[in-house]
Parts: structure tokens; C-alpha cells; sequence
């Protein structure tokens, strides 16, 4: 099964952005992490980043036509991007929201995802391990769920 992992805008910046927030793991790292995970659960993945919205829609309909199955941490569009969480109705094989920090114990305007009501499920607050978490319910009984 193949699996895109989609980022968002800044986590391209990992490691060196604000560290207390999001650790010290690089987004190189986190990519060779994501591919290995992929490999331990025989997932096919392949993870992208981009600052720019527009390309992260292109994506997701890209995910959509080629039914694959995605993890998706929108960073900040989490919180507005309602053109996002419009793409990712659109999926018809599983999509996961993950984010590295738990937004519901931070400041107020990070309380809101658009993106939950139409995901699998949510992985936060677990640091990149979420990614991890979020393949792993990939991998298992999880992807039978919308
Ligand atoms: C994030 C949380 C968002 O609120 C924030 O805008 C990000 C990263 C996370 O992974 O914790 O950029 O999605």
C-alpha cells in the first residue's frame, strides 16, 4: 500500500524551529524516519513538504485520483484553510491528521481543526513519533475507516 506523507508550511524548518515546541529532529530526519516506519509496516511511503497551499491541494488530488492513502499535518492551514479541508473530503481511501505538538493545550487559535472532521483519526502531541502512529493506524484496522 502506498502512503503520502504531506506537510504543511514551516515544518520544513524542523529541528531548527523553536526546538521547545517541535524537538530537535530535522525534516531531513524526519523524512529518512517516515520511509523506515513505512518499510518496518510494509507501507510504500513517500513524504513531501511545501509552504504553499495551493500545492498542497494539487496533492491531495493527486492522493485522490491515485487512491492513495495520506498522512496529512497541515500545520498552520490546520487552524483555517477551509480550501485543504475541502480537497481532503475528496479522498475516498483514508487520510490521518497528524501534528508534532498537541495544539489543544496551546493557544486558543490552534483549539480549532478544520481538517479533523473529515480524517480517519488525529495523532498529536507525541512529537514525530505521531508520524510513526499515524502510519501504524494506516497499517492496521484503522484504514478501513473512511
Ligand atoms: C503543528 C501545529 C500547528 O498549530 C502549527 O501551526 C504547526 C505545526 C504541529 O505539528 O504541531 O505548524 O501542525
Amino acid at each position: 500500500m502506498r502512503v503520502l506523507v504531506l506537510n504543511g508550511p514551516n515544518l520544513g524548518r524542523l529541528g531548527a524551529r523553536e526546538p521547545e515546541v517541535y524537538g530537535t529532529t530535522s525534516y531531513t530526519e524526519l523524512v529518512d524516519r517516515c520511509e523506515r516506519w513505512g518499510s518496518e509496516l510494509g507501507l510504500e511511503v513517500e513524504v513531501r513538504q511545501t509552504d504553499d497551499e495551493a500545492e498542497l491541494v494539487r496533492w491531495l488530488h493527486e492522493a485522490t485520483d491515485a487512491e492513495v492513502s495520506v498522512v496529512l499535518n497541515p500545520a498552520a492551514f490546520t487552524h483555517y484553510s477551509y480550501a485543504l479541508r475541502d480537497a481532503c473530503a475528496q479522498l475516498t481511501v483514508p487520510l490521518v491528521e497528524v501534528h508534532i505538538s498537541n495544539p489543544a493545550a496551546r493557544e486558543e487559535f490552534r483549539h480549532t481543526s478544520v481538517i479533523s472532521g473529515v480524517a480517519a483519526g488525529t495523532v498529536a502531541g507525541f512529537g514525530v513519533d505521531s508520524y510513526r502512529l499515524a502510519l501504524t493506524a494506516l497499517a492496521g484496522p484503522a484504514s478501513h475507516h473512511r
